[in-house]
C-alpha cells in the first residue's frame, strides 16, 4: 500500500495562502469553510438549495435526497436541461460575449468560442443529431481528441437527453468497439486524426475497425481536424457524415426545437457513461446522472479553482477522463468560466510548450496532474525561467498522490511562491472532487489532500469500519451518498453493490488507502486495490493479464506496479510461455504491441519478464507480493535471471502468506 514515490520523502510544512490571495478569495478563513461544511452535512437541503440557486433548474427539487443503498437519488422533483446551466444561463449576463474556451492547437492556432458561439455550436449540433434520430437516453459514442468540439458534442448530448460515453482517444480500436458495444451506442462522434507530438493519430481509421464490430452504431459524425492531405478519410455512404455539413442541412422542426428550446428532465436523467478499470478485466461503465452530478462538479469549481471574471482556467486533463468531464466541460462552464484547452503533447515542440501557453495567454488557474510535474522537473528549470507565469494565482494537482518534493518545486518554480496549491483527490466514481484544501481558506502541506468537501462524509476506518485512530493508516471510505456520485455500473448494478458498497457495510469504499492526521487532513497513500496508476492512468491490472493471456504464445501472465519516480508506477508483467514459444526480445516486443491493440498504448508495459513458472501458494494463488518485491528489486533472485526467471527457489522460501 506504500507504493508509489508518495512515502519516499515526507514534508510537514505549512503553507499558508498569501494576503493578495485571501483578500480576493471566495472563502476567505478556515472558519468560513467550517461553517459551510457544518452547514452542507447538519442541513444539506438548505446548503444544496443556496448552492445551486446560480444553476437553471425549470424546477426546483422537493426532496434533498433518498437512499436504499446501493440505489440513491438526489434533488427529486427538479427539473433541468444540463446544457442550459452551462449555456443559455450565461447568454443574458455579461458571459454571453466572453470566451468560455480559448483553445490553441498543437500547431499554434488559436480558436476562441464565446459562451454565445459555443451555445450556437451545440444547438446546430443537436439539431443534426436530433435529425439522426438520437432520443433522450440513447447513447452516443464520443472519440474525440482535444479539440473544442468534445466540449459541443458532450453539450449537444446533454441537450438532447442522449447519453455521453466518451472514450479517451488514446484507446485502441479494440478498446473502442467494447466500450460501444457494452452500451449500445447508436450514434459516435470522431475526427480524421488528431495532433500528437507532431504526428497525426488516424482516430476515424482506427474507429473503422471498432465499427467492423458494432452493430449498434448507425450513424458518424466525422469532424475535419487534419484534412485530406495528412489524414486521407474513407466515408461510408449513408452511415458517415461530415460534421461542417450535416450542421449546417436544413433541420426539421421538431430538431430545431429540441435544439433551441431543449427538453427538462428529471434529475436523475442519466448524463454520461464513463469507462473506467476495475480489478476484473471487464472496464465498468459508471454512470452519472444530472442534478447532482451538475450541483457537484459546480460548487467544487466555483469554491476550490475560486473561479471569477477575469480568469483563464487551464486544466490539462483529456476531456476522455472524468477531470476533463468535470473540470473542463461541466463544472466551469456552469460557473461561466474562461477555459483554456490544448491540444497536443506538453513537450511538443518543445519543453517550454507549456509555460509559453501560460504566458502567452495570460492563463491565471493551473491544474495538471503529478506525473506532469515530475516530468517538467526532469526536464529542467531552464524551460520554465523563459517564461513570465506571473499571471498565474492558482494551481492545481490530481490524479495521484504528489510527491512532496514535487510538490515544493512546483509551488516554487511554477508558482513563484506565490500561488496557493490544491491537491484534489477524488474518482471517475466520485464526479468531483471529494478532499481538497479550499485555498483562500486553509494552509495546505505538501502531500496532503487536505480537507472534506461540501457534503461529504468521509472517513479512514479499518478492516472492520471502525474509525482508524488519527495518523493511523486504513482504507478511505465515505459514509454515505453524496449528489455527484456514480449510481450504478452500466448494466451492472450487482457489481456496483458488490464493488463499493459491500465490502464495508453500507459505506462507499474507494479502493484507497490514507491516513487522516492531528489537523483533519488527508493522505492518500494509493490504492490498495488491483488497480494500479501509471502516469495517472488508472489501470486494472486483471485487464491487462487478461489481454496478455489472449496473445497466442502466453500462457499465464501477472502484473503488477513498480515505484517509478516519473510515473508514480510503473507496469511490470511476468509472462509463462506455452510450449514451442521462444523467450526472446522480438516476443516482447509483439506482446507489448498486442497490448496497444487490445487497450491502447498508454497500457503498454514498462517491463516484460518471461518466467519458467510464477510464484504460487500452495492453494494456487499467484504470490504477487513477492512478485511486486522482485519487480521493485527487493528480492534478489539467484542464477541466471536474463532470459527466463525461475521463482520456484523465493517462492519456496514464503509459505502460504498470501
Ligand atoms: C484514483 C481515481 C479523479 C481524477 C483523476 C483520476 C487516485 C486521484 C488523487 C490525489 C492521491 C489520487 C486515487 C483514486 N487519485 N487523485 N489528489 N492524491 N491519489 O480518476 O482514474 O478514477 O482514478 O486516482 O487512487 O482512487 P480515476
Amino acid at each position: 500500500m506504500t507504493d508509489g514515490i508518495s512515502s519516499v520523502l515526507k514534508e510537514d510544512r505549512k503553507f499558508h495562502p498569501s494576503k493578495a490571495f485571501t483578500d480576493h478569495a471566495r472563502l476567505s478563513s478556515r472558519m468560513a469553510y467550517d461553517s459551510l461544511y457544518r452547514k452542507s452535512i447538519e442541513e444539506p437541503e438548505e446548503f444544496w438549495r443556496d448552492e445551486t440557486r446560480d444553476l437553471h433548474f425549470r424546477e426546483p427539487f422537493k426532496t434533498f435526497s433518498e437512499w436504499n443503498l446501493p440505489k440513491a437519488k438526489f434533488f427529486e422533483g427538479a427539473k433541468l436541461n444540463v446544457s442550459e446551466s452551462c449555456l443559455d444561463r450565461h447568454l443574458t449576463t455579461s458571459a454571453r460575449t466572453r470566451a468560455a474556451i480559448i483553445w490553441e492547437g498543437e500547431p499554434g492556432e488559436v480558436r476562441t468560442l464565446t459562451y454565445f458561439e459555443l451555445h450556437r455550436e451545440v444547438v446546430r449540433l443537436a439539431a443534426a443529431m436530433a435529425d439522426l434520430g438520437i432520443k433522450p437516453g440513447d447513447r452516443v459514442a464520443i472519440y474525440l481528441g482535444m479539440v473544442p468540439e468534445a466540449a459541443i458534442a458532450m453539450l449537444a448530448c446533454a441537450r438532447l437527453g442522449a447519453t455521453h460515453s466518451v472514450v479517451f482517444g488514446g484507446f485502441s480500436s479494440e478498446a473502442l468497439r467494447d466500450r460501444i458495444n457494452d452500451c449500445g451506442a447508436k450514434l459516435l462522434l470522431t475526427q480524421d486524426g488528431a495532433w500528437r507530438r507532431g504526428s497525426v493519430i488516424p482516430l476515424k481509421k482506427m474507429a473503422d475497425v471498432a465499427l467492423e464490430k458494432t452493430p449498434s452504431i448507425e450513424n458518424v459524425i466525422v469532424l475535419t481536424r487534419i484534412g485530406a492531405q495528412k489524414a486521407p478519410l474513407e466515408m461510408k455512404a449513408g452511415r458517415d457524415h461530415h460534421w461542417h455539413e450535416i450542421i449546417r442541412k436544413d433541420h426539421s422542426e421538431d430538431a430545431k426545437k429540441r435544439s433551441q428550446h431543449p427538453d427538462a428532465f428529471d434529475a436523475e436523467h442519466p448524463l454520461f457513461i464513463l469507462y473506467t478499470s476495475g480489478s476484473t478485466g471487464k472496464p465498468k461503465g459508471l454512470l452519472h446522472t444530472s442534478a447532482g452530478y451538475l450541483a457537484g462538479v459546480h460548487v467544487t469549481s466555483k469554491y476550490i479553482f475560486d473561479l471569477k471574471e477575469g480568469d483563464l482556467y487551464w486544466c490539462t486533463a483529456d476531456v476522455g477522463w472524468v477531470t476533463g468531464h468535470s473540470y473542463i466541460v461541466y463544472g466551469p462552464l456552469s460557473c461561466g468560466a474562461s477555459c483554456f484547452m490544448y491540444e497536443g503533447a506538453p513537450n511538443f515542440p518543445n519543453p517550454s510548450r507549456m509555460w509559453r501557453l501560460i504566458e502567452k495567454h495570460g492563463v491565471t488557474i493551473f491544474y495538471t496532474a503529478p506525473t506532469a510535474i515530475r516530468a517538467f522537473m526532469r526536464w529542467g528549470d531552464e524551460h520554465v525561467q523563459k517564461h513570465d507565469l506571473s499571471s498565474l494565482r492558482l494551481m492545481g494537482s490530481v490524479g495521484e498522490p504528489i510527491n512532496p518534493e514535487a510538490w515544493v518545486w512546483y509551488h516554487k518554480t511554477i508558482g513563484g511562491d506565490r500561488c496557493p496549491i490544491v491537491d484534489t483527490w477524488w474518482q471517475t466514481e466520485t464526479g468531483s472532487i471529494m478532499l481538497s484544501t479550499l485555498p483562500g481558506a486553509c494552509y495546505s502541506k505538501p502531500g496532503s489532500t487536505g480537507l472534506p468537501l461540501f457534503g461529504v462524509d468521509i472517513d479512514v476506518v479499518d478492516d472492520r469500519g471502525a474509525p482508524a485512530k488519527a495518523g493511523e493508516g486504513g482504507k478511505l471510505v465515505i459514509k454515505k451518498p453524496w449528489p455527484s456520485m456514480a449510481r450504478t455500473i452500466y448494466g451492472d448494478e450487482q457489481r456496483f453493490f458488490d464493488t463499493y458498497w459491500k465490502p464495508l457495510e453500507n459505506m462507499y469504499f474507494t479502493g484507497d488507502g490514507a491516513r487522516r492526521d492531528e489537523d483533519g487532513y488527508f493522505w492518500v497513500v494509493g490504492r490498495i486495490d488491483d488497480v494500479l496508476n501509471v502516469a495517472g492512468h488508472r489501470i486494472g491490472t486483471a485487464e491487462i493479464e487478461s489481454a496478455l493471456v489472449s496473445h497466442p504464445s502466453v500462457a499465464e501472465a501477472a502484473a503488477v506496479g513498480r515505484p517509478d519516480d516519473l510515473k508514480g508506477q510503473a507496469l511490470v508483467v511476468f509472462v509463462t510461455l506455452k510450449d514451442s514459444h521462444k523467450a526472446d526480445e522480438t516476443l516482447k516486443k509483439q506482446i507489448a504491441e498486442h497490448i496497444d491493440r487490445e487497450i491502447g498504448k498508454f497500457a503498454r508495459p514498462d517491463e516484460i519478464r518471461f518466467a519458467n513458472a510464477l510464484p504460487k501458494t500452495r492453494s494456487g494463488k499467484i504470490m504477487r507480493r513477492l512478485l511486486k518485491e522482485i519487480a521493485a528489486g527487493a528480492v534478489e533472485l539467484k542464477g541466471d535471471t536474463s532470459t527466463l526467471e525461475d521463482f520456484n527457489a523465493v517462492a519456496a522460501l514464503r509459505s502460504d502468506e498470501e
